[in-house]
């Protein structure tokens, strides 16, 4: 977000699989540097849903909106995200923890280039995902997919960085989550081995 807001210029961000509030949500962190920054928040779990009404409340001089939608109907995103965003200008698509809950058989290189093909030059893809790397994970997310009604699909670095082909890649490139770009300070005790994350601009 330091990245998108300060390096990049970005004021608008289309935030998708928004997760519960927390500390430090996208429209907190991208308004704190830039008040005026617009977010739309887009998660299809209810109690998100309840949680966010309640809690997202963005500046004055910015925007912040939430959309109950699935990632799988990006037209409906977009039409959504159209209320609060100027889709003729940069937008941030951010998709963070949220392409490990498709499967292969919704297409998940098919969904973000949806959503991005609807976004001028000059927006920028911030994507991460879990990883299939690390041996103790795969066998733990193959336990709980076996018992879950939902199931998590960890994937290779690769093919998580195959989504981001036909886009400028900003420096490290697609790397453990941990590793991009990490200020003193951060909180990067995450094992480097479990998930990856990278940000590239639609040129
Ligand atoms: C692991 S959380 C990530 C939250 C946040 N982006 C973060 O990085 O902390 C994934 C979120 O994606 C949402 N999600 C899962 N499948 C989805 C779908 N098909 N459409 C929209 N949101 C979805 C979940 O409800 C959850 O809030």
């Amino acid at each position: 977000m330091r990245f998108l807001v300060r390096e990049a210029g970005i004021r608008q961000f289309l935030d998708v699989g928004a997760g519960l509030p927390t500390a430090d949500n996208t429209h907190e962190l991208a308004q704190r540097i830039a008040p005026e920054s617009r977010v739309v928040y887009v998660d299809n779990d209810p109690l998100v849903l309840v949680h966010a009404e309640a809690l997202l409340a963005g500046s004055p001089e910015g925007a912040c909106a939430y959309v109950d939608a699935d990632v799988r109907d990006p037209e409906r995103i977009l039409a959504e995200a159209a209320r609060t965003l100027d889709l003729g200008r940069p937008v941030a698509l951010t998709m963070l923890g949220i392409m490990g809950q498709i499967s292969d058989a919704d297409r998940p290189a098919e969904l973000v280039s949806a959503l991005l093909s609807a976004l001028p030059p000059g927006s920028y893809l911030a994507l991460s995902d879990g990883t299939d790397t690390n041996e103790a994970l795969n066998r733990a997310v193959e336990a709980y997919n076996q018992q879950s009604a939902h199931t998590y699909h960890l994937r290779s670095p690769q093919e998580i960085a195959s989504w981001f082909a036909g886009l400028e890649p900003v420096e490290p490139g697609v790397v453990p989550t941990a590793s991009w770009r990490t200020d003193p300070g951060d909180d990067a005790t995450e094992a480097p081995d479990v998930s990856v994350a990278g940000v590239a601009k639609k040129a």
